[in-house]
């Protein structure tokens, strides 16, 4: 059952701690090193161990661990460091044996070694964060500044082709804060400079004027030119994927942190004033795609959740009024959907169901379904508004 929705914000922030630091502490105990994605009857499996979801090297698994850190800054409790470290030596593997390392390495590795570094200042944990780096920065695009998203094989269900070597993706906005954080540890300006060409590319073509976001843009690989906007998780080819709404309101927030360029702040503005506006007609609950037709009507937590977090980091680098406006609207996102998708039930798996993967899920699967990085951003969320968080990005 959620919360009580007539108490005030702090009365459900507490509530909804309160909950949390109870719910993780069964799941931590129940689910150890596991790596989760989603659970399937009301128990997580591990995907790590499963080929055809990518085994160790799929994108969320930096997720679970990311949790766990989020969860040892807040209380304390060796329990969630020593499942993390678990966690992040089982994902060495995907910097050992290479395969399909991709632009996701940012969401496989800040949640999860860099967070550690950052934490604990574990000088291993400091090597895999720089390695990743290094794989991520080995994407980068000179002639186009941009990093390359997926591998040809990956996005082959895109691109009847396979060739997707000029594509980029609104996701990496995500992945490129781990630039900028080599950057800081090495003092080698080069990580962020790609970051920041990145994200300038991005501001180009990815986002549209009214703060609406294309998913995928491809550019021509030898000359960086426009050359497309294909479809992607969205609803169609110029429709705006909520998912990918919430990435880039995040993500051009985090490139203002990690820059100082007003420029990166006012797109984070531009398409965080885009989200509020569609959440707010819909009572604050995040449709798959703000520009899908009305029926059928399909949610997407986890573009809640991320939009919340999103918003909350907006929120540290404006005035007073804005701030408000940010952390109220990111207080009215997670209730509505803590609300109606929470799963507070100690004995089972996972906290905000409703996360759809994909509009066009033909089988239903990856639809209204808990996802873990539902879960993460949630906690992100709950844990910054309580002043409790471990900065990741
Ligand atoms: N980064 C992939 C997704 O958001 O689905």
């Amino acid at each position: 059952m959620g919360i009580d929705t007539t108490c005030s914000n702090e009365e459900w922030l507490d509530e909804a701690y309160k909950r949390l630091l109870s719910k993780m502490h069964a799941q931590c105990g129940r689910i150890g090193t596991m790596i989760p994605y989603s659970p399937k009857k009301g128990k997580y499996f591990d995907c790590a161990k499963v080929e055809q979801m990518g085994g160790v090297h799929f994108w969320t698994n930096g997720f679970w661990p990311g949790m766990l850190w989020q969860m040892y800054e807040a209380t304390g409790d060796e329990l969630y460091r020593e499942t993390a470290c678990g966690v992040d030596e089982r994902l060495n593997e995907i910097l050992t044996d290479l395969k399909g390392v991709d632009h996701d390495a940012g969401f496989l590795f800040l949640p999860s070694a860099v967070a550690d570094y950052r934490k604990t200042g574990n000088a291993l944990s400091l090597k895999r964060g720089l390695q990743a780096a290094n794989l991520l920065a080995g994407r980068f695009n000179p002639c186009g500044n941009f990093i390359r998203a997926w591998a040809d094989n990956a996005a082959s269900h895109f691109d009847e082709n396979g060739n997707v070597s000029g594509w980029m993706i609104v996701d990496c906005m995500m992945n490129i804060p781990l630039l900028y954080w080599a950057s800081d540890v090495t003092k080698d300006p080069r990580f962020s400079q790609m970051a920041a060409r990145h994200a300038k590319t991005a501001q180009k073509y990815i986002v549209r004027e009214d703060g609406s976001c294309n998913h995928i843009v491809e550019l021509n690989p030898d000359t960086g030119d426009f050359v497309n906007n294909p479809g992607g998780q969205g609803f169609c080819q110029g429709s705006s994927w909520s998912r990918g709404q919430s990435w880039a309101v995040y993500g051009f927030a985090l490139s203002y942190r990690h820059t100082g360029e007003e420029d990166f702040l006012n797109t984070a503005k531009r398409c965080a004033h885009y989200c509020i506006a569609n959440l707010a007609v819909n009572d604050w609950l995040p449709l798959v795609d703000y520009r899908a037709p009305e029926t059928p009507r399909k949610y997407d937590s986890t573009a809640g959740m991320i939009t919340a977090a999103g918003l909350l980091e907006l929120a540290e680098h404006v005035g007073e009024y804005e701030k408000n406006l940010y952390v109220d609207a990111a207080y009215n996102i997670l209730r509505a959907c803590e609300n109606k998708f929470a799963n507070w039930d100690n004995e089972t798996d996972s906290i905000i169901d409703g996360g759809t993967f994909f509009y066009h899920d033909e089988d239903g699967r990856n639809t209204e379904v808990p996802i873990i990085y539902g879960d993460y951003f949630f906690i992100e969320a709950v844990l910054r508004l309580k002043g409790k968080s471990l900065f990741i990005w």
